[in-house]
C-alpha cells in the first residue's frame, strides 16, 4: 500500500505581547485606518524580552505533538523553517531537540515566507525514503528583529510567531495527507524584498527592505498560478478544494487570489488581522487556527500557496 504523509496534530504560539495600529502610528507617519485599509492587520505580536526563535517554535511543537498525542520521544525528525533563526549555528531545529529532548533527523530551511511549503516537501521526503516515521514541521519567525521600526511601508506589515504541524507516515489513511507539492524560486527577482544585510556581508541580520507593490502583484499571480498548477496535477480543480491556506501577507493580497481562482470568501482562512504577516510561520498558524475553531475537518482537501523572498514560491495540496 502506498505510504501517506499524514498530518497527525498541529500547534502554533504568539507571544504574550501585542502591538496594536495605534502603537504603530506613534512610532511612524501612520493610521489604524491606512494599515487596515491596506493590509486587514489589527494586531501583531512581538517578542518577549530573552525569547528566541526556537522558544516560540518549542512552544507550537509541544502543542501539536499533545494535539496528534504524542510526547516528544515518538519523533525522529524536525524541519524548522524560518529566516530568523536565534543563531547562524546550531540550527533552530537542534535548539528544539535539546529544549524538547528527542534526535533524529533535524534541519533548518531557508526559503522565506514560502519556508513551510519547502519544510513540508523535505519532512515528505524524508518520510517516503523511510528516513524517518514522524517528523515535527514548523514555520517559526522573529520578524520583529529584522524590521527596520522607522520605514512605515514594512513595519506595520510584520509579526512573531510559530507553527507547528506533526507528519507521519501512514498506511491506515488512504485518502489522507500530502498530495502534491509544487516548489519554486526565481533568484532573478531578489532584488524586490531581503534584509540589507547578513552574517558574511555585514556581520549583522540587516534589516528587511521591499517593493510592496511589486511583491503583492507577484504574490497574487503567482500564489493563483501555484495553487492552479499544484491541484491539476492530481487531476484537481479549485471546485474541489475545502480550504484555501494561502500566505498571510496581507488580507487585501488573499481577497484577490480567491477572486482570481473564483474561490468563494468562506472558503478562505484568514488569520494575518491578528497576527500580520509572520513569514514562514503564517500558514501552519493559519491551519492550526482553522483546525481549533473546527473549520477544518479530517476529509477536508486543503490548498496551501504561498510567496516569500528570493523570490520563493510553491504550494502543497493534502487532504487534512
Ligand atoms: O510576505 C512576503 C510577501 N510580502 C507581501 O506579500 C507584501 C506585499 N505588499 C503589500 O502588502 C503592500 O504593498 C503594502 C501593505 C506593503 C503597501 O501597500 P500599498 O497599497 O502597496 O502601498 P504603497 O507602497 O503603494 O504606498 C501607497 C502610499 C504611498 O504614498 P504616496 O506616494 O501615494 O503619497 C506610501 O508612501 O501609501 C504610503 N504609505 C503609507 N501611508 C500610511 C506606505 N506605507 C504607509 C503606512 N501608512 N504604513
Amino acid at each position: 500500500m502506498t505510504k501517506r504523509s499524514v498530518i497527525s496534530g498541529t500547534g502554533s504560539y504568539l507571544p504574550a505581547k501585542i502591538l496594536t495600529n495605534e502603537a504603530l502610528a506613534r512610532m511612524v507617519d501612520t493610521s489604524d485606518e491606512w494599515i487596515r485599509e491596506r493590509t486587514g492587520i489589527h494586531t501583531r505580536h512581538i517578542l518577549a524580552e530573552g525569547e528566541t526563535t526556537s522558544d516560540m517554535a518549542v512552544a507550537a511543537c509541544e502543542r501539536a505533538l499533545a494535539a496528534a498525542g504524542y510526547s516528544a520521544g515518538d519523533i525522529d525528525g524536525i524541519v524548522v523553517a524560518t529566516s530568523t533563526p536565534d543563531c547562524s549555528m546550531p540550527s533552530v531545529a537542534t535548539k528544539v531537540q535539546q529544549k524538547l529532548g528527542f534526535t533524529g533527523a533535524a534541519v533548518d530551511v531557508s526559503a522565506a515566507c514560502t519556508g513551510f511549503i519547502y519544510a513540508l516537501a523535505t519532512a515528505h521526503g524524508w518520510l517516503q525514503m523511510g528516513l524517518a516515521q514522524r517528523v515535527l514541521v514548523v514555520g517559526a519567525e522573529a520578524m520583529s528583529k529584522i524590521v527596520n521600526w522607522n520605514d512605515r511601508g514594512t513595519c506595520i506589515l510584520f509579526g512573531d510567531g510559530a507553527g507547528a504541524v506533526v507528519l507521519e507516515v501512514s498506511e491506515n489513511k488512504p485518502k489522507r495527507g500530502i498530495h502534491a507539492l509544487f516548489l519554486h524560486a526565481n533568484g532573478a527577482l531578489a532584488p524586490l524584498l531581503g534584509t540589507d544585510g547578513g552574517v558574511a556581508s555585514s556581520q549583522t541580520a540587516g534589516h528587511l527592505f521591499m517593493s510592496g507593490q511589486e511583491v503583492f502583484r507577484h504574490g497574487v499571480e503567482k500564489m493563483a498560478a501555484a495553487t492552479t498548477h499544484t491541484l491539476s496535477t492530481i487531476d484537481k480543480t479549485v471546485a474541489d478544494i475545502d480550504w484555501l491556506i494561502a500566505h498571510q501577507a496581507n488580507a487585501r493580497m488573499i481577497q484577490k487570489i480567491a477572486k482570481n481562482l473564483s474561490v468563494p470568501e468562506e472558503k478562505c482562512v484568514v488569520t494575518v488581522p491578528f497576527h500580520g504577516n509572520t513569514s514562514a510561520a503564517s500558514i501552519p498558524l493559519a491551519l492550526d487556527t482553522a483546525v481549533r475553531d473546527g473549520r477544518v475537518q479530517p476529509g477536508h482537501l486543503i490548498a496551501m500557496p504561498a510567496l516569500g523572498a528570493g523570490l520563493t514560491w510553491g504550494a502543497c495540496v493534502l487532504t487534512y
